[in-house]
């Protein structure tokens, strides 16, 4: 044995005083790399607050733009926008989604106009249309979301949401082939500067439940004879989480998304490994809603947990982060 083998390996002398610890650092979390979901609904009065979301509203659509003011006055520069329907804006075909003057179209207009530089990202799918909560519409025997029906109906709420001024379109109904559609319609009809965030590995998750409180579209997670399952993914399943990437990249995506982020960092990992493109992941209610219960219990240091979590997913390899946490740590870096 050597003399330089019997000698003890410190690796704490790394760690010995705050300047050295941020010299070593390996990751950083940044308020550029983060995304805000917002809830929208139709009318004025006051924001809505969501009891399984602490600190998260539905905005009146008159008031989507002092809620952007705030957002871009902490330095942070990316939104995702939701639309919250009435019932009664609700068919089994989803038809508002095609309607040039639904909510979130006019949503999408109005911030366009109040910020030109703030990036839009739009989820495309049904779900929030649809009575029955499904992310696209069924077969004549209702046993299924038909696919190729739905992708149809995508590409052109794609495109319709393009012309609204989105910078990019971002499906999450985890239909088969719909990324390659979604481009090529957007290509023809002159939006090749338009982007695809792709929900890539969008897993069949129990962590949805608050946004589904949030949008009103519980009903589908619970359907009997049709689940949710027969098209998002299998939390079992990573390998798969390859195949479904490896299309979309091919397809033309040009982000891919990883959903929920917390629980998956394997996955975040094994894409980041993967793909040289842009790795998204979506910090999803059940995780924000987990860390404030338990913050509010007193069992966990809420500020404390919440930065390690989204630092978590940055250092498994998640280049962009939505979260709905991303107002909470611009308002601390600035
Ligand atoms: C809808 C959609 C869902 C989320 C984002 N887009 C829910 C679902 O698939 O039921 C979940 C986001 C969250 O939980 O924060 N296609």
């Amino acid at each position: 044995m050597t003399e330089s083998d019997e000698r003890l390996r410190r690796p704490r002398r790394l760690r010995r005083t705050p300047a050295i610890r941020a010299l070593v650092e390996e990751t950083q979390l940044r308020v550029d790399n983060l995304v805000m979901p917002l809830f929208v609904r139709e009318g004025d009065g006051e924001p809505e607050p969501v009891d399984s979301m602490p600190g998260q509203v539905r905005w009146p659509l008159s008031r989507l733009g002092e809620a952007v003011d705030e957002l871009t006055a902490l330095g942070l520069r990316a939104i995702a926008l939701f639309p919250v329907l009435e019932p009664e804006s609700k068919d089994p075909v989803g038809s508002e989604a095609l309607r040039d003057e639904s909510l979130i179209l006019r949503a999408v207009r109005a911030v366009r106009e109040r910020k030109p530089e703030v990036v839009i990202f739009a989820d495309i799918a049904l779900d929030p249309y649809t009575d029955h909560g499904h992310d696209g519409v069924l077969t004549e025997a209702g046993d299924d979301v038909d696919n190729d029906a739905t992708v149809a109906i995508l590409c052109r709420m794609a495109v319709i949401h393009a012309r609204a001024g989105v910078d990019f379109v971002a499906p999450s109904d985890m239909m088969d082939g719909r990324i390659g559609a979604i481009r090529r319609a957007l290509d023809a009809s002159g939006y090749s500067g338009t982007g695809i965030l792709s929900y890539s590995a969008k897993y069949a998750s129990a962590f949805y439940g608050p946004f589904r409180d949030a949008v009103g579209t519980a009903r589908a997670a619970g359907t009997r004879l049709l689940d949710k399952k027969t098209y998002q993914m299998n939390p079992a399943n990573r390998r798969e989480a390859v195949v479904e990437t490896g299309l979309d990249e091919a397809e033309g995506a040009d982000i891919l998304m990883v959903k929920p982020a917390g629980p998956y960092l394997d996955v975040i990992r094994e894409l980041r490994a993967r793909t040289p493109l842009p790795v998204a992941a979506y910090q999803v209610s059940g995780e924000y809603a987990q860390i404030h219960a338990a913050g509010r219990l007193g069992w966990l240091d809420l500020e404390a947990v919440r930065d390690e979590s989204l630092l978590s997913i940055k250092r498994a390899g998640a280049d962009l982060i939505f979260t709905y946490f991303a107002k909470d740590i611009a308002a601390k870096a600035g």
